[in-house]
């Protein structure tokens, strides 16, 4: 399966990001991860946009879904709440139909964060009809670096949570009843 995982953060050091590169690499060979990491190119969303053409950056997200077979989102919180470029990403989508049956789970790169947590739960159960708030897996990477966060990862026990967590995602994702 090819699974989509978007970083809700911008920061070229994210450690949301580097979670998810590690991911991608322990990933391999069984599971296709790629990382999204462009929430910054997507220009804010405006009602206005549809129904016309769409700016390139937008479409090129958008197929990135539509080609996928689920997304796997992470993301910081700030200031108590879902990060605006990440909430921005969504809201292109939400008239859209790549996102209505997408299974979504979310990753957590920080012991911290939980009502960023709370608001992308509902956020997501709202646009799709396939979130999936109890598959979840969180670990605590704040401040560290791009490297410590693949050496950290690739740590026997928490390489096996991943792979586990993806072998669970993959299985509802092929199921018609999740
Ligand atoms: C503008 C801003 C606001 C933040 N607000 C919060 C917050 O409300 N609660 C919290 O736990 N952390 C907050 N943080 C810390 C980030 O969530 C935290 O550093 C996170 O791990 C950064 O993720 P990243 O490395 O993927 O960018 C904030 C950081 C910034 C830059």
């Amino acid at each position: 399966m090819n699974f989509l995982a978007i970083s809700g953060s911008a920061r070229a050091t994210s450690t949301n990001t580097a979670m998810l590169n590690a991911v991608s690499d322990i990933a391999a060979p069984d599971h296709t991860v790629t990382v999204f990491s462009g929430v910054a190119d997507l220009p804010v969303f405006s009602p206005d946009f549809e129904g016309g053409a769409l700016p390139a950056t937008v479409e090129a997200f958008a197929k990135m879904i539509r080609d996928s077979d689920g997304l796997i989102i992470a993301s910081p919180e700030y200031v108590r709440a879902i990060p605006g470029g990440l909430k921005n990403a969504i809201d292109w989508l939400v008239s859209r139909d790549e996102i209505i049956v997408k299974p979504i789970v979310l990753l957590h790169a920080s012991h911290r964060g939980d009502d960023m947590l709370a608001q992308l739960r509902l956020v997501l159960a709202t646009v799709s009809g396939r979130f999936m708030p109890d598959l979840f897996l969180r670990f605590s990477l704040m401040n560290l670096s791009a490297r410590d966060i693949a050496q950290t990862l690739q740590d026997p026990t928490f390489a096996q949570q991943i792979k586990a967590f993806l072998n669970d995602f993959e299985t509802r994702c092929a199921s018609q009843y999740t």
